[in-house]
């Protein structure tokens, strides 16, 4: 999820091996940082994977094919409480806008502002074809002082949805369990703070990671002021109760679980997936999802509302958790039905049917299938979809798997 602030080195120099648009050059972690690294922009487990995993229509396959392959567009967000937004969103258009359309360069597109987010905007130019643009060389100035000065954060559009969802109101008490670097606490806190400078609500924001809540602290917050937020550094799984000044013990309105997970929606940001990805990626972290969000649930106030996101597409790691979730619940948590939310977003329902593989892409239908002992730690019961009587009770289909257009799936949120 970090990003390099280096530059990228696009150098052909294995000129006619594979097209241009499917190799991702990058100069971060070579050695001395000289030269570039090649990444061939394919994976055909992946792609059996999914095909297999009946997520989107097949007939679709190769427009999310080709989706992956391109590069991430560029966005960013005004800040949500800032009182000069709109005075610095004209100020934007005004001063840029109308000299990419008068330069009729094909190549320049002017950001848009997203349907279901007007204060967002996306270019599906690519960061280092903004930072490279004469014409949009300034633009991209703009941007980068503006994010200096907290009025406005570049961040990828699909992680503004699950606080979009949480929606927290200046009352509430919200937990985020992984939140590090901290775009989605950002998010939550300018919402707390939309209609109360001094907001009675706070955020809790978690991470296990102590350079990681570091970078949340002295990089993300530094640039919001408020004394609504408390970072602690815990395994999410086993975050504490905690009690008030009143030794009352604090459960939260809102909870969102963002949590760890392969990664393998951000294949256009981490291009090392491409050469690593396995389905042993999902199966790995999957019961640690269900620990971390389990324990989300158990800190959520009855009414309260709670996301559950991960950066993947894979059910293994998204309704298999999701469906866990609700089986151990009985009852107590339920899926709430989000299409009217958001409604220019585009979305796929989730599913109810998935299939389990192993590293090797083997099939397994059932436990029965599982022979060699060292596999019964990996191929547990919870990976597998749910019972037909179940499903019924669950609809995993109100939960959402966004996608805007191609360009914009990766993160999948469940809503209890
Ligand atoms: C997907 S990233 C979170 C992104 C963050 N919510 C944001 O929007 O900027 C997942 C985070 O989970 C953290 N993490 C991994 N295992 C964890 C655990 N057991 N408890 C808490 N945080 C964990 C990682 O350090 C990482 O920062």
């Amino acid at each position: 999820m970090v990003h390099s602030s280096r530059r990228r080195n696009f150098n052909n120099k294995k000129k006619g091996h594979e097209p241009r648009e499917n190799k991702w050059r990058d100069d971060r972690d070579a050695p001395g940082n000289q030269g570039y690294r090649e990444v061939l922009k394919e994976n055909e487990k992946y792609w059996e994977y999914y095909k297999q995993q009946n997520v989107f229509p097949l007939e679709q396959f190769d427009e999310f094919k080709a989706a992956l392959q391109r590069d991430l567009p560029v966005s960013f967000r005004f800040q949500g409480c800032h009182k000069d937004r709109e005075q610095l969103i004209h100020e934007m258009e005004n001063r840029f806008f109308g000299k990419i359309v008068e330069a009729e360069d094909t190549a320049v597109c002017v950001p848009k502002s997203l349907p279901w987010y007007k204060e967002a905007y996306q270019t599906p130019m690519s960061r280092t074809a903004v930072r490279s643009h004469p014409i949009l060389a300034q633009l991209h100035n703009f941007l980068v002082t503006e994010a200096e000065l907290g009025n406005l954060s570049r961040q990828e559009a699909v992680s503004m949805i699950p606080p979009l969802l949480l929606a927290p109101t200046s009352e509430h008490y919200v937990l985020d369990l992984c939140a590090a670097p901290g775009s989605k606490t950002t998010q939550l806190l300018e919402m707390i703070h939309e209609n109360d400078e001094n907001p009675k609500g706070m955020v809790i924001a978690n991470d296990v990671d102590m350079k990681r809540c570091y970078m949340l602290i002295h990089h993300t917050l530094k640039r919001f002021r408020t004394a609504a937020c408390a970072v602690t550094c815990e395994d999410a799984a086993r975050f504490p109760q905690i009690a008030d000044s009143d030794g009352g013990l604090i459960q939260f309105d809102r909870v969102l679980a963002d949590v760890i997970c392969s990664g393998d929606g951000t294949l256009r940001k981490n291009p090392e997936i491409w050469k690593k990805w396995t389905p042993q990626d999902g199966l790995g972290l999957h019961r640690m999802q269900i620990a971390i969000a389990r324990k989300g649930a158990q800190q959520l106030k009855v009414g309260g509302r709670m996301v559950y996101s991960t950066c993947s597409m894979n059910p293994i790691e998204d309704e298999a958790v999701v469906a866990q979730l609700l089986r151990d619940s009985k009852g107590s948590l339920k899926l709430v039905d989000t299409s009217k939310m958001l409604p220019e977003l585009k979305r796929e329902n989730g599913v109810n049917q998935w299939k389990v593989f192993d590293r090797d892409m083997k099939l397994y239908n059932s436990l029965e299938d599982v022979s060699e002992e060292k596999m019964k730690k990996v191929i547990v019961p919870s990976l597998f979809p749910p019972t037909e009587e179940e499903a019924k009770e669950m609809n995993l289909h109100y939960s959402s798997f966004f996608e805007q257009p191609w360009a914009l799936f990766s993160d999948v949120s469940y809503f209890f």
